[in-house]
């Protein structure tokens, strides 16, 4: 599953760039990505949608650090945001405003006017409310602002209940049997122009059926939406599609994609403009995090690996009690397999990284984390004044730090006492 991550003579590369050396010269916890693993896998949707009118915006919350947007944005990709953070990052990156989407929430008038003001493609509005308040920020600001509203299919997408996002018990989007009527009342409103529709069911889906009954959803709700007069110039499917982390086994963005466009053609919509917003699925599996045993510990009923990386580097086995493959960058001839639970040094028990594997290791070898591109790093913190980890990005026989770890200075320089 890691065509650009593999082992070459018992140690661990990526691309062609030897993650030892990289450990030596830039320390560790260190993340590492494969920039032709990101091309590949941006490839797979573009094959997906050859011959069609389509746009990839990368949800750039998998991972927004400046050097891997760039990457996407030379490959011509659009991006979707969910914030005015966000955006002043895709900006700085080289991204063409009229190919940036909103999605979100809880989008603050600073926010839309921030949006409004460089000319993004397209809001996706997910409330009444919102819709209210973006037409009067629109206006004010003299503008007519794109929008999109997203829908809640109510489709199961069986992943993990943190992740998934179109069924009825969530926050995201607006009911289906509301639409018509919110985008009549859309229509209607001088700040605003509708352009399409939007929809994002979850994360981390390994089936095609529940985007393909989604999709039959939407559609059903395109066809009552025109049917009153307004055009929906195009239809957004939304990210999620889900990455082999341990054997899981999802379909790739052009299977999935071939599938989507013949239900699409059949319903007459397939030359209609399509946006998708993948995320996980553009930079997952394109990264790893490199990490130093610190100590092992024989315990009573377990054995732990202390390793340098931290619930605050992995947030996601804390967070979601998700699955990480964890392998040494070096095979070791001495010792044998011991089991054990690979955990950081923050002071929780659930900073761990993974549970109950096999390893044959010893105190200052390295691990690597693998499937560690999105997610990881975008969602670091500073817990136990922990400075965030340096990334690596590799293209063949070179490797560009595109963050340096973060300092003590970085972390301390916000703060003051009280006066
Ligand atoms: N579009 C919208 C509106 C989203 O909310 C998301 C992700 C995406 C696109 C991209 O989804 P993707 O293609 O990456 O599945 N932190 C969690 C995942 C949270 C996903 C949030 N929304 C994790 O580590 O599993």
């Amino acid at each position: 599953g890691h065509p650009h991550i593999a082992r070459k003579n018992g140690e661990l590369q990526v691309e062609a760039v030897s993650l030892t050396s990289l450990a030596r010269e830039h320390g560790t916890p260190l993340f590492v990505y494969s920039k032709q693993w990101m091309l590949d896998a941006l490839a797979a949707y573009q094959r997906g949608f050859e011959g069609r009118d389509a746009m990839v915006c990368y949800a750039i919350k998998a991972n927004s650090s400046l050097g891997v947007l760039r990457v996407f944005a030379e490959a011509g990709c659009g991006f979707d945001i969910v914030s005015g953070g966000e955006l002043a990052r895709v900006l700085a990156a080289g991204a063409d405003p009229a190919k940036v989407i909103f999605s979100g929430v809880g989008k603050t008038r600073a926010e839309m006017r921030q949006a409004l003001a460089v000319g993004i493609g397209c809001f996706n509005v997910e409330s009444e409310a919102e819709l209210e308040v973006l037409n009067a920020v629109a206006i004010e600001e003299g503008r007519r602002a794109a929008i999109s509203v997203r829908i809640n299919p109510n489709v199961d997408p069986k992943t993990h209940p943190y992740i998934s996002t179109g069924l009825k018990g969530n926050k995201f989007g607006v009911a289906h049997d509301r639409a018509v009527a919110i985008y009549r009342h859309a229509a209607s409103l001088e700040g605003l122009e509708v352009v399409g529709i939007d929809c994002h069911i979850g994360s981390q889906i390994t089936d095609v059926s529940p985007y393909l009954e989604a999709l039959e959803r939407v559609l059903d709700l395109v066809e009552a939406i025109e049917k009153t007069g307004i055009r929906l110039h195009h239809l957004d499917f939304g990210g999620g599609l889900g990455i082999d982390y341990n054997g899981d086994t999802p379909p790739g963005a052009d299977t999935l994609w071939r599938q989507m466009l013949t239900r699409l053609d059949a319903r007459g919509f397939g030359q209609r403009r399509l946006i998708v917003e993948p995320g996980r699925s553009l930079v997952g599996n394109a990264g790893v995090c490199v990490t130093e045993v610190l100590f092992t510990k024989p315990g009573e009923e377990k054995n732990f690996c202390i390793v340098d990386a931290a619930m605050n580097d992995l947030p996601r086995p804390a967070m979601y009690q998700a699955f990480h493959q964890i392998v040494p960058v070096k095979d070791r001839q001495d010792g044998s397999p011991v089991l054990y639970d690979v955990v950081g040094p923050v002071c929780e028990s659930g900073d761990w990284i993974g549970r109950d594997r096999k390893l044959q290791i010893a105190q200052g070898d390295l691990l690597a984390v693998l499937s560690a591109g999105a997610y990881c790093m975008a969602m670091a913190s500073n817990y136990n004044t922990r400075g965030r980890a340096a990334e690596v990005l590799v293209s063949g026989e070179r490797a560009t730090l595109i963050r340096r770890r973060e300092t003590l200075d970085d972390q301390l320089r916000a703060e003051r006492f009280e006066d």
